[in-house]
């Protein structure tokens, strides 16, 4: 009978699918759902398991959701049972960690986020759920938004960086890829926005950790990325596996209800992250699995990830009468809603396309593009970049990187094969081959190899050759999760390869493809240019082929601040106001007088043995051509909260060749009723250029932006006196003011 309902709801057409009958038919589903049902409807498990007691766990109904099955025909049969054979005839919901393209691997989110390219970004993003929907799934573990300001963090790999702003815009264009115009297109999976909250912050860079960040900080840095999301209808939402000064997030009822639901209206479904229901039994907050059910619950987190706890004490629970019966079905209303809305009660089975979009030319293409976008040029010494080939005849290419198709997929590229990446040497050589002589010794297997042995040899040919292009870095298992490092120098023989290379008087170009900003102080210093290129994805080498040929120009912005040393982390751009502020003179031991009176060196907040400022700023990356800014213009110099500002600028590009600039709007104050920021990113455009062109580049920025959590720990626009800076970086630019009145 039941199921018989479930078929009958199948039957509605999809256009009949509006809220309110939504709604409805979740209350009438709700209604015949024994307990069982319910509490099924809230367990999702691993489907890496043996597939005749997944299909035995599908026809008792005790799982909603299944993690990591990409094999349609396996899905497909799963959704059989689960509609046919289970008691409440409901279908089941795919899940997996599409976290940066599917199939076609795009860059790393980190990477993504250096393009500052939010349409682009969408764009990716739309393409990665047409690849992902015809495996079946319709629900991607991602964005991730967790703010990392600390590189030894392996899962900043996973982040759009440090800020805060900047990481609310472009999970946003996440969200609004994945999901599409409607979730109930079949090319649609919901979002999840990750981790909520404050994962990133893990004391000491060690992934899972505690962290200790306080109420404030909390709400002006580390929520304001999900409030975006949520307000871009993110369908979901995960908690994250950290405690923050005390409280498990997943048993966090202030943030799962009080905030979330209740402050910020979120009305779509919040998933543990895995395990960490029963999770709160190694955090020492519950006694059991019962008890963390018990409390999880009741905080707000609906569906249990691969623990459980649900499945197994929920029932006593509510029988008991410790959990009350509305909690329940609130829990369940949520995940039946996000079923209905993704329409599949009509469609429940893979999409069947005329022809595959996976490795499709313009999702190829797009990941090219956003990987050409991604790359950061960070020296550009005597134009050594791009390599004409009118000039140069002979270039040596070497180092791990250069050809490790696996590592440059980088972190979660689950589903990415491996034979579809194009690595820098095949596409040098392919496209470049004829024109110029390519010689390849990769010196190196692996950027953990120690061997000198071919460093002989190397050096031999890097003296014959016009150019040396050493392709170093990380490999895919340095970042991500649970791999985090306390050293972020390049690992095995790698610098000392460079050393041997910068002995010999060829020029020297220096290519990264790391999961993180790694300490590269020396190879600045050794190397004629350099180019960050993270972990670029499938089609990463075509485009370092295309930045290193000149068939791109580099336009890439750095998303964190690069350290000098590990020993400066946490060092990020938006720091706060101190009351010892470094003057940028410290940190040389030479200038230590033997003892003299312990206050000679001042008191700064620096320190003795290195400089205050970073090796890069945020915001840092260079150009094939120059950028210069003129003229900047406020309209209103004196706003209300409820105001919008209009500030423009003159942007020219004084070079010989067309490129792309993007300019970056900061505010800061002063005084206000609590320590602010020196200054914060509220804005950016990417503005592309012909060469010698310029362009008036107008900026609105609403005021209410500049909120923050004020002495009464209350959201508001502060009266007062801002500057406002128009730059090219956090650095450079120029600056106006305003005020803000009653
Ligand atoms: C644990 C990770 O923290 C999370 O990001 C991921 O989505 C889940 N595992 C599922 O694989």
């Amino acid at each position: 009978m039941k199921r018989l309902f479930a078929l009958l709801i199948a039957a509605l057409p999809l256009c009949a699918i509006a809220q309110e009958s939504i709604d409805q038919r979740v209350e009438e589903l709700l209604s015949k759902m024994t307990i069982e049902d319910k509490i099924g409807q809230l367990n999702q498990m691993d489907g890496r398991r043996d597939l005749e007691k997944i299909k035995q766990e599908v026809r008792e109904g005790t799982l909603s959701s299944i993690m990591n099955i990409v094999d349609p025909a396996v899905t497909n049969e799963l959704q059989r049972i689960a509609i046919e054979e289970s008691p409440a005839g409901i279908p089941l919901l795919f899940a997996r960690d599409v976290v940066h393209g599917f199939n076609t691997v795009l860059p790393i989110p980190l990477g993504m986020a250096a393009s500052w390219d939010e349409e682009l970004i969408e764009a990716a993003a739309r393409n990665t759920a047409l690849e992902a929907t015809e495996r079946g799934i319709r629900w991607a573990f991602a964005p991730m938004m967790d703010i990392a300001r600390d590189a030894r963090w392996g899962r900043i790999a996973e982040s759009f960086g440090e800020d805060t702003y900047m990481s609310g815009r472009l999970a946003s264009a996440v969200v609004r890829g994945y999901q599409g115009e409607s979730l109930a297109d079949q090319t649609s999976m919901a979002a999840c926005a990750k981790h909520f909250v404050g994962y990133g912050d893990a004391e000491g860079g060690r992934d899972y950790n505690t962290t200790s960040i306080p109420p404030r900080t909390l709400r002006d840095v580390y929520l304001p990325p999900f409030r975006a999301c949520v307000e871009n209808g993110c369908a979901s939402i995960m908690t994250s596996f950290n405690d923050n000064d005390g409280l498990p997030s997943t048993g966090n009822k202030w943030l799962l209800t009080e905030l979330l639901r209740e402050q910020w209206g979120f009305e779509g479904v919040v998933v543990s992250d895995w395990g960490s229901v029963a999770g709160l039994i190694p955090h020492g907050v519950a006694h059991d699995k019962r008890d963390a059910a018990h409390q999880c619950i009741e905080a707000g987190c609906d569906v249990d990830m691969s623990s459980r706890s649900y499945l197994l004490h929920l029932k006593e629970l509510i029988e008991s009468g410790e959990v009350d019966m509305a909690v329940l079905d609130e829990a369940v209303r949520r995940v039946l809603k996000l079923k209905m809305e993704l329409g599949l009660f009509e469609q429940p089975y893979a999409r069947t396309p005329e022809q595959s979009d996976i490795y499709s030319e313009p999702i190829l293409a797009t990941a090219c593009r956003l990987a050409e976008e991604s790359i950061v040029m960070l020296k550009n010494e005597g134009g050594v970049l791009p390599i004409v080939p009118e000039k140069v005849k002979r270039v040596l290419v070497v180092g791990p990187m250069a050809d490790a198709p696996y590592d440059q997929m980088g972190t979660w590229a689950l589903d990415g094969d491996k034979t579809h990446t194009v690595t820098p040497i095949a596409a040098m050589q392919q496209e470049w081959g004829e024109k110029v002589q390519i010689e390849y010794i990769p010196c190196l297997t692996h950027p953990r190899d120690k061997s000198t042995a071919e460093f002989k040899k190397m050096k031999k040919a890097a003296r014959k050759a016009d150019v040396v292009v050493a392709f170093v870095g990380e490999e895919q298992m340095m970042s991500g999760e649970a791999h985090s490092l306390s050293s972020l120098d390049l690992q095995g023989a790698q610098a000392e390869m460079l050393e041997a290379l910068a002995e010999v008087d060829t020029p020297l170009v220096t290519v990264f493809l790391a999961g993180r900003p790694l300490t590269i102080a020396r190879q600045v210093e050794i190397s004629d240019a350099i180019l960050y290129a993270w972990h670029p994805g499938t089609m990463g080498g075509q485009a370092l082929s295309n930045i290193i040929f000149g068939k791109a120009n580099p336009s890439g912005k750095l998303p964190v601040t690069f350290p000098r040393n590990v020993g400066q982390i946490p060092l990020y751009y938006n720091h706060k106001h101190t009351s010892h502020r470094a003057k940028g003179t410290e940190g040389n031991l030479d200038n230590i007088p033997r003892e003299a009176y312990q206050s000679v060196m001042g008191h700064t907040s620096s320190y003795l043995d290195v400089a205050p400022s970073p090796l890069f700023h945020f915001g840092y990356g260079l150009s094939y051509t120059t950028f210069e800014l003129s003229d900047i213009k406020i309209e209103n110099t004196a706003v209300t909260a409820e105001d919008t500002i209009r500030v423009s600028i003159v942007v020219t590009n004084t070079g010989e060749v067309d490129g792309t600039e993007v300019v970056q709007l900061y505010t800061g104050r002063k005084t206000a009723s609590v320590t602010q920021p020196m200054k914060e990113l509220k804005g950016f455009q990417r503005v592309t250029l012909k060469a010698g062109e310029s362009r008036r580049v107008e900026f609105e920025l609403p005021v209410g932006r500049l909120a923050f959590h004020n002495r009464d720990m209350v959201l508001a626009v502060e009266e007062g006196k801002y500057t406002l800076w128009l730059g090219t970086d956090c650095q450079n630019g120029l600056k106006t003011y305003f005020k803000i009145i009653k």
